[in-house]
């Protein structure tokens, strides 16, 4: 059985593998630019992993998946695969989607880049995916229903007009990929338990500029937006502490606190 409350010893193999994994994020900055294709950021990023961090890639190979990260670009929403063919084009908006385990614990996390200058809209679906990953981050405590975290999410994009993909959640992260609990990005009650200290999972909403179905390619990963609308997504790996969480999966350019209290 997977323990849902992460022990001492667990818990500081968690931000090991967190800040690796928020490193690889921070190492690619530089090479996001116009016709680079997606094949050669993945090469540069499992070798990072592999030989600088001595760290495994989680998904390359995980239920067959060909390569050592996410890349999605536009409409794509969620696991995109690097290949040759795919290059980067001024005014993309990117996902890349790190996951790596490190003394056998995982860390995921994720986020969006843009190449040259994004349009307005990709630029403002970008803004609300993130601010409602912080939102729900900035509500997390011990105590807290875990609907609340999706409620929070669905309410601040639903008012900015975009719409949440329901087709995938969050989830506990430990000594698995994915873990008990479910996190979904929306309000469910039935999805009730109490946050309680020590437990560690992602946030990691998928936000579409259209409507929220998504559909299947055929090469049975790559997830698109059915109305070809563009999709953004954040994801962070976080631990519930005595006052608020930790983003265990921190990078050093971000403007929320890794170390959130929140005293409501
Ligand atoms: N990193 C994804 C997540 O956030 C999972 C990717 S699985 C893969 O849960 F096989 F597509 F890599
Ligand atoms: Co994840
Ligand atoms: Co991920």
């Amino acid at each position: 059985m997977n323990r849902i409350i992460k022990t001492e010893s667990e818990i500081k193999k968690m931000r090991m593998s967190g800040k690796l994994a928020a490193e690889v994020l921070e190492m690619i900055e530089k090479y996001i630019q116009p016709k680079i294709n997606t094949e050669d950021i993945n090469t540069i990023c499992h070798d990072y992993i592999v030989n600088k961090k001595k760290a495994i890639p989680a998904c390359l190979g995980y239920h067959g998946f060909p390569k050592s990260i996410c890349i999605s670009i536009n409409d794509v929403v969620c696991h995109g695969i690097p290949n040759k063919k795919q290059i980067f084009q001024e005014g993309d908006i990117v996902n890349i989607d790190i996951a790596i385990i490190k003394n056998q614990y995982y860390g995921d996390t994720s986020k969006m880049f843009f190449i040259g200058t994004p349009s307005v809209l990709s630029k403002r679906l970008c803004q609300v995916a993130q601010d409602s990953l912080y939102l729900s981050l900035k509500s997390i405590k011990p105590g807290m229903p875990l609907y609340k975290i999706g409620e929070i999410i669905e309410n601040y994009v639903k008012k900015n007009n975009f719409s949440v993909v329901k087709e995938y959640c969050g989830h506990g992260i430990g000594r698995n990929f994915h873990e008990e609990p479910h996190i979904l990005h929306y309000a469910n009650k039935e999805n009730n338990i109490t946050l309680k200290k020590g437990m560690i999972f992602t946030v990691e909403p998928m936000i579409n500029a259209g409507n929220p179905q998504v559909t299947c390619m055929k090469d049975g990963w790559t997830i698109k937006t059915k109305d070809h609308s563009l999709s953004a997504q954040y994801e962070h790996t976080i631990l519930v502490t005595e006052y608020g969480c930790d983003i265990l999966t921190w990078q050093k350019n971000e403007t929320i606190s890794p170390k959130l209290i929140n005293k409501h």
